[in-house]
């Protein structure tokens, strides 16, 4: 979503994927996960959100050692990056149940953006609680803006202390709203990354390539790295997910991530 795009363009995007989601939810695309569990349809709600999976995985050589690039940055025209794989689960379950959404976070997250963006595109209503930017950046100002453009009900917390008071406030605009989690990770959450590992499974057979040995990512609720870690060890490929931990401690440890693990582990059984 760059700076200088204006109401008519982020309204036409989502008009186009409103009508390209509709489309898919008649006729839902192929995912690597379903291919190997199909009985998980019955278990998790999953609504395809994303126009371009599988993404591409990559070659590339920095100082002689090739590291392959999954592509995630094309995994869809709306909004691109880690968060799309979740929000198909998290959004399909607050639709399940009829439920509009308040995602909160800080002013510039990302996760805000993806969750408006494909809360609206799908049309279910949708508000947010932030907590105000310490300093100015680019992110946030995108955010104010798509908000603003979007109409959609903004509540404000001095901090982190007064977030749950912000997400009620919320909350209120909405009817009967489902949180979408920021915090740890959910097992739900987890099931779209356990897909990216088994598409990447399927793209490793495809080219005849070797499994990495160890699969890098950033770790902030976790959703991505426990998603892959799992989804290597149901495709038995060897390779190790090396998380590079980009929030506090105290907002993500070993043991937050212990119940999903578990949790995730159960959905898939
Ligand atoms: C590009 C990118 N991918 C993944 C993550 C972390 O994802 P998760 O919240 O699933 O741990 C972050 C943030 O930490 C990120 O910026």
């Amino acid at each position: 979503m760059g700076d200088t795009e204006t109401t008519t363009d982020v309204r036409n995007r989502i008009e186009n994927a409103r009508r390209r989601l509709a489309a898919a939810r008649l006729d839902p695309p192929e995912r690597a996960l379903r291919r190997r569990l199909p009985a998980l349809a019955g278990v998790v709600p999953w609504r395809p959100l994303a126009g371009a999976i599988p993404t591409p995985l990559e070659a590339i050589e920095i100082g002689g050692t090739e590291f392959l690039v999954k592509r995630e940055d094309l995994v869809d025209d709306l909004y691109a990056g880690n968060k799309i794989r979740k929000l198909e689960y998290l959004l399909a379950a607050a639709e399940c149940r009829r439920r509009g959404v308040v995602a909160f976070g800080a002013a510039g997250s990302h996760h805000l953006l993806a969750t408006v963006l494909f809360a609206s595109a799908i049309d279910l209503p949708v508000a947010v609680a932030v907590v105000p930017p310490l300093e100015p950046n680019p992110a946030i100002a995108v955010n104010r803006r798509v908000l603003a453009e979007l109409g959609v009900p903004v509540a404000t917390a001095a901090g982190y202390a007064g977030m749950p008071a912000a997400v009620l406030r919320g909350a209120a605009a909405l009817e009967a709203p489902t949180l979408v989690n920021l915090g740890p990770a959910t097992p739900a959450g987890v099931i779209g990354w356990v897909d990216a590992a088994c598409e990447i499974a399927d793209q490793l057979a495809e080219t005849g390539r070797q499994a990495p040995d160890v699969a890098y990512c950033p770790l902030g609720t976790g959703n991505t790295a426990i998603g892959l870690a799992i989804g290597f060890e149901l495709c038995g490929l060897p390779t190790r997910v090396a998380a590079v931990q980009t929030v506090s401690w105290s907002a993500n440890n070993a043991l937050m991530r212990t119940p999903v693990i578990i949790g995730a582990a159960r959905l898939l059984r």
